[in-house]
């Protein structure tokens, strides 16, 4: 399977970012361990991180058409990102949406999704796991 993993907004800062928060490991830790794992072995996984909306949103098209699943962790644009739905919902890649943090124990704010009900599931406050039980979810589905 080509599985796309995107990140949006400000998780290029994983590590330095509110560690107490979002954990101690760089974006590049986590994804050198997610590599690694044998549920990730004979698939090929397209990492992507911007913090500009609409960069998300063409990496998403251009690779519409040959990705098989994608995992999306959008950062604030969770929250707020009526364009991100649409495009999630317009390509019809099959998509888990990825939150390190428990979304619904934080802010008010963070309890709105834009995009939960256009994506498989939503799973949020297993940290790095949460991309694993996203990955497992998607290969086994
Ligand atoms: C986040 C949660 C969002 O509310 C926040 O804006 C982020 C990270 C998470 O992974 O827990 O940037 O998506």
């Amino acid at each position: 399977m080509k599985i796309l993993i995107l990140n949006g907004p400000n998780l290029n800062l994983l590590g330095e970012r509110e560690p107490e928060v979002y954990g101690s490991e760089s974006l590049h830790d986590v994804t050198r361990w997610l590599l690694d794992q044998p549920v990730a072995q004979g698939h090929r996984l397209f990492f992507y991180q911007s913090n500009h909306e609409g960069d998300l949103i063409d990496f998403m098209q251009a690779h519409r058409r040959t990705a098989d699943a994608m995992i999306i962790n959008p950062g604030g644009l969770t929250h707020t990102s009526i364009a991100l739905r649409d495009a999630i919902s317009g390509c019809q890649i099959p998509t888990v949406e990825v939150h390190l943090s428990d979304v619904h124990a934080r802010e008010d704010f963070r309890k709105t999704s834009m995009i939960t009900d256009v994506c498989r599931t939503q799973i949020a406050g297993q940290g790095k796991n949460g991309y694993l039980t996203a990955l497992q979810l998607l290969v086994d589905h």
